[in-house]
C-alpha cells in the first residue's frame, strides 16, 4: 500500500523570517497562506502555498530550539521534507518497521492543526522527514 499522498511542505530554515517572506513575495509574487508560532518546536513558520503543497519558511524563536542549532551548525537552507499521509501513526509504524529511526515516538500536534511525527535523517539518506496528517 502506498502511504505517501502528497508533498505537504518543503521546510527551509532562515534567520530572518520577514526577510524571507519579502523575498518570496518579490521574487515569486507569493503571499503567505498561514503563519504560526509553534512553541513545542521553538519555531515561527510562514507557509507559502504552491499548488496543494507549501514552502515552509522556518525561523527559530529561541536559541535552544532544534532549528536554532541547525542554523548555527549548517546555516540557512533546506531543513526537512514533510510528506502528507492519511494516517500518521500507521506511516510512523511502517517506517520504523522498515528500519527508520524516529525522532517522535508517537504522533503529536504540528502546525495548522495537523498531526505529525519526525524521522531522523540518520538512516533516511540524510534527510529529516516529517510525516504530516491533515
Ligand atoms: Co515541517
Amino acid at each position: 500500500m502506498v502511504l505517501l499522498t502528497e508533498i505537504d511542505h518543503v521546510a527551509i530554515a532562515v534567520r530572518d523570517l520577514d526577510a524571507a517572506v519579502a523575498y518570496y513575495r518579490d521574487a515569486f509574487g507569493a503571499e503567505v497562506h498561514h503563519r504560526e508560532v509553534v512553541e513545542f518546536d521553538g519555531v515561527e513558520e510562514a507557509l507559502v502555498k504552491v499548488a496543494e503543497s507549501y514552502i515552509q519558511l522556518t525561523a527559530a524563536t529561541r536559541p535552544d530550539s532544534p532549528v536554532a542549532r541547525f542554523l548555527d551548525a549548517r546555516g540557512e537552507g533546506l531543513h526537512h521534507v514533510g510528506y502528507r499521509v492519511d494516517d500518521c501513526a500507521e506511516a510512523l509504524a511502517r517506517m520504523v518497521a522498515a528500519g527508520a529511526t524516529p525522532v517522535d515516538a508517537a504522533p503529536r500536534p504540528g502546525s495548522r492543526g495537523t498531526t505529525v511525527a519526525f524521522i531522523h535523517p540518520k538512516g533516511s539518506f540524510g534527510t529529516l522527514i516529517e510525516l504530516v496528517e491533515e
